[in-house]
């Protein structure tokens, strides 16, 4: 497997939304140290580099930095176990970063399998979980700081762009001791206000919860009530919705200013399978309006995430088959997501392809250039310091507008 989280070009391109040359495309990605004479022809892409091509196809060429708020919060639950809560958050998590989003996990399960999905082997590393920093936010005596808080906090991708906060299996330790606190399930929500500059650095955070309803998974929706709901196209599946649907009930009537609120991922789809068209028809109509209308299908690639042979080569499919079926599924689920809970990039939201709204002088220019093209004009040449200069941007807004 190549680095974490790099992806090639056709994907980069397509994370950008961009259809103008690749030659000019290339130029949008600052140099990285090392990369001498080939400085501005990537072919792999870095999370990071994407989130730069993308403010920069904004006209934003210093990282703006975000408002100190809690981003949305994505929230990963169903009642039943092994419905494809990991499998869904996971993968969201690493397409929401590849498309340039600053992005932290949170491992809610004391299975792990979040933390296992990473390579990472809880059993032997020392890890400090959500459980441990809900407990020392608490904490008359040693209150938790900054520094705790950051070293809990494992990079996935570089430079901030995934971040994960472990789980262990002492994480079932917690629901304990939450029963013996009052005010249990405002926990989560206090923890994220303390530390706001710290989780204000994100775009988003993504929650894989564990099975069930408990005093943690109460907490977490507390803070975090706009759930994902990942059913399985089974009937039993369907009937752990509808537990989880009088769970929300029940918070709602404890805390009726919340704005709790499900969306429902339908995971596990086979066309030639009845039971699956049928479950489907009977979710859309029990919860009107709440189903994505991305499907994720069954698909071996699944199966393959975690790798029995070296931990370091598990991964999610959108990583290890990013052209499969299953990945595709995953990215335009991802799209749907990033739009229903409006995660930005840097606090801006993103417009696609600026420049083919004719909004600029340059682009204008370059748009009358465009309508009397001159058959020889020798290719675009990448500025000396990595950046497409804005001719060459708006040449390609241009030839894309036409193509569109
Ligand atoms: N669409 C799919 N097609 C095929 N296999 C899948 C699919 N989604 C998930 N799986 C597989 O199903 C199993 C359970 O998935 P996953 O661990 O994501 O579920 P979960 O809901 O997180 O489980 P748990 O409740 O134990 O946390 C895994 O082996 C995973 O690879
Ligand atoms: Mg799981």
């Amino acid at each position: 497997m190549t680095s974490r989280g790099t992806i090639k070009l056709k994907l980069a391109q397509e994370f950008c939304r961009w259809s103008g040359a690749s030659t000019t495309f290339r130029t949008l990605v600052p140099p990285r140290p090392g990369d001498g004479e080939k400085e501005s022809y990537h072919n792999t892409y870095r999370a990071i580099d994407i989130r730069h091509a993308r403010l920069r196809l904004m006209d934003v060429f210093e990282e703006p930095t975000r408002a100190r708020t809690i981003p949305p919060i994505i929230n990963v639950r169903m009642a039943k176990g092994g419905t494809g809560k990991t499998t869904v958050a996971a993968n969201l998590a690493a397409c929401i970063a590849m498309q340039g989003h600053r992005v932290l996990m949170i491992d809610a399960d004391p299975q792990a399998s979040l933390t296992t999905m990473w390579g990472i082997d809880w059993a032997v590393e020392d890890i400090t979980h959500i459980g441990h920093l809900l407990q020392a936010n608490e904490s008359k005596t040693d209150k938790l700081t900054r520094e705790e808080l950051e070293g809990a906090i494992r990079p996935i991708y570089s430079d901030g762009m995934l971040d994960l906060i472990a789980s262990d299996i002492t994480l079932t330790d917690i629901d304990t001791w939450l029963t013996s606190v009052m005010g249990r399930e405002l926990l989560v929500a206090k923890l994220l206000n303390a530390h706001v500059d710290v989780f204000s650095r994100y775009d988003a955070i993504i929650i894989d919860g564990a099975p069930g309803t408990t005093q943690l998974s109460n907490a977490l929706a507390y803070a975090a009530p706009h759930l994902l709901a990942v059913v399985m196209l089974d009937g039993q599946s369907i009937k752990a919705m509808e537990v989880l649907a009088a769970n929300m009930q029940e918070m709602h009537e404890a805390f009726p200013d919340r704005p709790f609120d499900v969306r429902i991922v339908a995971n596990k789809f086979s066309s030639q399978i009845t039971a699956c068209r049928d479950a489907l028809e009977t979710l859309r109509a029990a919860y009107p309006g709440k189903l994505d209308s991305n499907i994720i299908p069954t698909a071996a690639g699944f199966l393959r995430q975690v790798s029995l042979v070296n931990e370091e080569d598990s991964g999610p499919v959108i990583e290890r088959e990013p052209s499969s079926p299953a990945a595709r599924a995953m990215v335009d689920l991802s799209r749907s997501v990033i739009g229903a809970y409006d995660i930005q990039l840097a606090g801006l939201t993103p417009v696609v392809m600026p420049r083919r709204q004719g909004g600029s002088s340059a682009v204008r220019a370059a748009m009358k250039k465009a309508a009397q093209p001159e058959p020889d004009e020798p290719a675009a040449q990448p500025d000396p310091r990595g950046r497409a200069s804005k001719k060459q941007q708006a040449g390609d807004a241009a030839t894309a507008k036409e193509r569109a």
